[in-house]
């Protein structure tokens, strides 16, 4: 089977990547790099010993993305490639509306020529906004409080839309917590460009030395510590929470949307005390004011993709502080 990867140089595809071609998958990936480096695909052939094919593309370019559908038959798309920085988002919403959804028009509308239907996207917990509660199962009401996640929800729709008019279509609408981690082989990792705006990035750096402190934003959270709650999953979790969707949508028509979390939250000084243990290193931070949008706690309910996908978070907290620390301390800069 031959699996279109779009944005997969990034984060989540590369170990996505890593995972199909040791399932014996065949890859082509498009990226046009602007969050990424062609290394990670590099890395990801040298762990698995396997070949992928890459192309520099920008999915906002219609005839280099026609051109890829003409010249391989692609049997199903697994689409990462998008903008993914909440603030950034907000200070330039016409930039990611265009990046994210015409992207995304683009990519279907050559899916829909060349009569490939399934697909797989990365959608975001974002789109839930503040949950009334938690855990947050799959039927909660969606509001997206900013630009970004907004770009997610438009694109959800488009999805639905086309399966409406098109019953042949198979769409996976993946909605990931907060990934974080990296391969064990200390390889291939979350390279961010500039600042993080992410805790367990902004975590790494302060522990290797490259950041001074962490600011903890608020502390005054209804939470039991005080600080942001969230759902940490895995990268490889996650990564096989794609093929798992990919080998579903193989008997089953339709969109379906699925929670990819663990189903427990942690808090912020959780992670710095378990990212701690792991580094041996000392994390300094400092209570800092809420940041603006944040939500107090947020954890899926992922019980669905259990039973449909049957797919569950297997790795635990120590080994996502682990990897990101043998990540990090490994490759300093990053790639470069
Ligand atoms: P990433 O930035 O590492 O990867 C995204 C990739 O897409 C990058 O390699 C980038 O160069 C590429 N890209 C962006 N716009 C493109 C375009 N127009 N044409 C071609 N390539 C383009 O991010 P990630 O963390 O791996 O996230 C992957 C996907 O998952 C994104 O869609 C993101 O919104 C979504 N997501 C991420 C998180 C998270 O916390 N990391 C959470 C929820 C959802
Ligand atoms: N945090 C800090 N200091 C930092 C960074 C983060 O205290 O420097 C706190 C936040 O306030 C929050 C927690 O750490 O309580 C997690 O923050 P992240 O920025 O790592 O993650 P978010 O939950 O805010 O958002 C992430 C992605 C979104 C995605 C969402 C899915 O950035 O794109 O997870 O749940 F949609």
């Amino acid at each position: 089977m031959k699996v279109l990867v779009t944005g997969g140089a990034g984060y989540i595809g590369s170990h996505t990547c890593l995972e199909l071609l040791g399932a014996g998958y065949e890859i082509i990936v498009v990226d046009n790099l602007c969050n990424s480096r062609e290394e990670s695909m590099k890395r990801v052939q040298e762990i698995t010993g396997k070949k992928l094919i890459f192309h520099k593309i920008d999915l906002l370019d219609e005839q280099g993305l026609d051109n890829i559908f003409k010249e391989s038959s692609i049997d199903a798309v697994i689409h990462f490639a998008g903008l993914k920085a909440v603030g950034e988002s907000v200070a330039m919403p016409l930039h990611y509306y265009h990046n994210n959804v015409t992207g995304s028009l683009n990519l279907c509308a050559a899916m829909l020529k060349y009569g490939v239907t399934k697909l797989v996207f990365s959608s975001s917990a974002t789109v839930y906004g503040d949950p009334h509660t938690v855990p947050i199962t799959e039927d909660f009401p969606v509001s997206p409080t900013n630009p970004y996640g907004r770009s997610k929800l438009m694109v959800e729709e488009i999805c639905r839309d086309l399966y409406a008019a098109d019953s042949s279509w198979s769409i996976a609408l993946l909605r990931y917590f907060n990934p974080v981690g990296a391969h064990q082989s200390g390889r291939i990792g979350e390279d961010p460009n500039d600042i993080p705006n992410n805790l367990f990035p902004f975590i790494s750096q302060v522990a290797v030395g490259r950041r001074a402190e962490l600011a903890v934003f608020g502390d005054d959270y209804p939470t039991y510590d005080g600080t942001g709650v969230r759902d940490y999953i895995h990268v490889l979790d996650l990564a096989i929470g794609h093929l798992k969707a990919l080998e579903r949508l193989d008997e089953h028509s339709g969109t379906h949307i699925y929670n990819l979390g663990t189903g427990r939250g942690y808090s912020v000084l959780e992670i710095v005390k378990a990212f701690e243990k792991a580094s041996g290193k000392q994390v300094r931070y400092q209570i800092a004011p809420r940041r603006p949008g944040d939500i107090a706690t947020c954890y899926a309910d992922p019980a669905k993709a259990g039973q449909e996908l049957n797919w569950s978070a297997k790795i635990e907290l120590k080994q996502m502080c682990d990897d990101a620390w043998r990540w990090q301390s490994n490759n300093p800069k990053g790639y470069i």
